[in-house]
């Protein structure tokens, strides 16, 4: 019931694991595909090692959480021997593999992609980390012409998978974005990464709690922000899009399909419902279409009409 083809590639459920959360080992990302998960997505990964920020790099606050985690990865060489380990066990499971990757330019970029390539179905650009520095994350986002530029250096030398770009929401205008990769010919886009930047102080130390001072904003409370993205790149381009940004149950997934994505990613959820979110989100959702008597493609963009 809840089978979805995207880009040609046949997926058990629109139900994924988001970049980030559970993707640092093949096994974490094993343990996803075993709770349900129609496709997992790896932490994202760039040309070097990386040993991301100091701790902490996470805060809970109300409705979610703040993390700078800092890009933590063992570089794309160390890290294609864990997908590689999986990659059998997740095929026969019916599981797909998302490769998020980040780089500073177009130039690394491309040299991720060409490694990552062979090792997964899909490949997911990351242009928008909100504190990476440098040139790196949301700085691309944030430009139309450095995003079409990475969009259109990763397309020319990976011909067989998909690429997707995942998009920033701290931006004036969302459509243009989302135009300018489609125009660089993205295959599908990812909405949103984490809101902010954001920051919580300890009032006993004075100081800001995260090692980075600040970080990105996910879970419940950025739901309707991500919601409205998905609902203007609807209303801009033709690609699939993939929503995220708060998604806990299936009628989460639900809302996010009527504003016009075809399918889900679930990261901070894993930790408000635990491992198999996504057998419980899958459940909730065929429960919803059983109940209204309506297939999941006929919901894609409904709140449009
Ligand atoms: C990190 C955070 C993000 O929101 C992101 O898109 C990529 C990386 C991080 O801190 O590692």
């Amino acid at each position: 019931m809840l089978k979805t083809n995207l880009f040609g590639i046949d997926f058990k459920n629109p139900v994924f694991l988001a970049a980030g959360i559970m993707g640092e080992t093949g096994s974490a990302l094993k343990r996803m595909g075993k709770n349900g998960a129609g496709a997992v997505c790896t932490k994202s990964i760039g040309l070097e090692q990386k040993m991301g920020h100091n701790n902490p790099t996470m805060v809970e606050v109300e409705g979610g959480f703040l993390n700078a985690m800092g890009l933590p990865n063992p570089g794309i060489d160390e890290y294609v021997g864990e997908i590689e380990e999986i990659r059998d066990d997740l095929k026969k499971m019916g599981v797909k593999i998302i490769g998020s990757i980040y780089g500073k330019d177009s130039n690394e970029f491309s040299k991720v992609a060409e490694t990552i390539s062979p090792f997964v179905d899909v490949i997911e650009l990351n242009i928008s980390c909100p504190h990476a520095g440098g040139f790196y994350g949301a700085q691309i986002g944030q430009n139309p012409d450095l995003s079409h530029s990475v969009v259109s250096a990763v397309k020319d030398c990976v011909n067989k998978q998909p690429v997707m770009a995942k998009l920033t929401p701290n931006v004036a205008d969302i459509k243009e974005i989302a135009k300018s990769v489609e125009d660089a010919g993205a295959d599908g886009i990812v909405a949103i990464n984490t809101l902010g930047p954001g920051m919580v102080i300890d009032i006993e130390t004075k100081k800001p709690i995260l090692g980075n001072k600040f970080g990105g904003m996910s879970g419940k409370a950025i739901k309707p922000i991500a919601i409205k993205n998905v609902y203007d790149i609807y209303s801009a381009v033709e690609l699939p899009i993939i929503g995220v940004g708060g998604i806990t149950t299936g009628l989460d997934a639900i809302e996010f399909m009527l504003a016009g994505a075809s399918a889900v990613q679930v990261g901070t959820g894993v930790y408000y419902r635990g491992y198999d979110i996504f057998d419980k989100i899958c459940e909730e959702m065929e429960q919803f279409l059983i109940e209204k008597n309506i297939k999941l493609k006929d919901i894609v963009g409904g709140a449009h009409e």
